[in-house]
């Protein structure tokens, strides 16, 4: 199982529940990996400067970069060391806050330069033939805001939408993505009764990870449109179910 955090603070929530996550795997028998993505500084902004072929001066064209580079085993360590973790890992578990609606930072950056095509991707293996079929994947997230703000028609927006892009992101690699695990109104703006009460909370949240990890492989998976769903220009079929509220039929 590869363990990726993206939180600057290993002794956050979240930092203590990717710990929880790994130590329940290893205790079940698992290879734990980890990504500490803020501890391993890892540079989240895709750019030139990381291909050792690029020619200052010409245009810098991303996806060819990584496919060339790929091609002659010249990519950054780093990302050779990420790759290796995501092809040797059955399961992945990621751990993070919503940060200003989405995952931070850090994390969409590992997604833009780990997931390389011509190694993680190519333009014949992705969706149903994505070259991570067979691996699972879940989404471990806190929310400052409340429950009801993060749900259907909540103030601070549906957080199952959210969250879609990047599920969507493992689902083109082939990834089965399981249901997240949201935990909601973590903050450190509570005082004296509340604070206790989240405290409690968040310490049955670490108590029940294993549970989780015990039943990873039976844990109910996002629904997402197969590729006999959509047209020849990749339009939903009129008979297809509309999966998501990114591709839905016009009412
Ligand atoms: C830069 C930033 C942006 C945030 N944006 C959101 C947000 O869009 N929605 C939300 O519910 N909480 C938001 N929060 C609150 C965090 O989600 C919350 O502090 C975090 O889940 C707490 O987990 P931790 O104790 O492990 O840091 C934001 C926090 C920061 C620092």
């Amino acid at each position: 199982m590869l363990v990726v955090l993206a939180h600057p603070e290993t002794g956050s929530f979240n930092g203590h529940w990717a710990d929880a996550s790994a130590d329940a795997a290893a205790r079940e028998g698992h290879r734990v990996l980890r990504s500490d993505l803020c501890a391993m500084s890892f540079d989240a902004v895709e750019s030139a400067d990381h291909y050792a072929q690029h020619v200052s001066g010409e245009l810098f064209d991303p996806l060819k970069a990584q496919q060339s580079h790929a091609d002659s085993r010249l990519l950054p360590g780093v990302i050779q060391r990420e790759i290796e973790k995501v092809r040797s890992a059955d399961w992945l578990i990621f751990h993070f806050p919503l940060w200003w609606f989405a995952p931070p930072a850090v994390l969409k950056g590992w997604f833009d330069r780990v997931f390389v095509h011509g190694l993680l991707h190519t333009v014949e293996q992705r969706f149903d033939h994505g070259l991570c079929k067979g691996k699972k994947a879940l989404f471990c997230v806190t929310t400052g805001a409340t429950d009801a703000e993060c749900a259907f028609n909540g103030k601070e927006g549906d957080v199952q939408m959210l969250l879609w892009p990047s599920a969507y992101t493992l689902r083109y690699l082939g990834f089965t993505v399981l249901t997240h695990k949201l935990v909601h109104g973590v903050h450190g703006y509570f005082e004296g009764c509340e604070q206790q009460q989240l405290e409690s909370r968040l310490s049955t949240v670490l108590q029940q990870q294993a549970g989780l990890i015990k039943g990873f492989d039976t844990r109910d998976t996002l629904q997402f449109n197969t590729d006999s769903h959509f047209d020849a220009h990749g339009t939903l079929k009129k008979e297809s179910p509309g999966l998501s509220s990114f591709i839905r039929h016009n009412r």
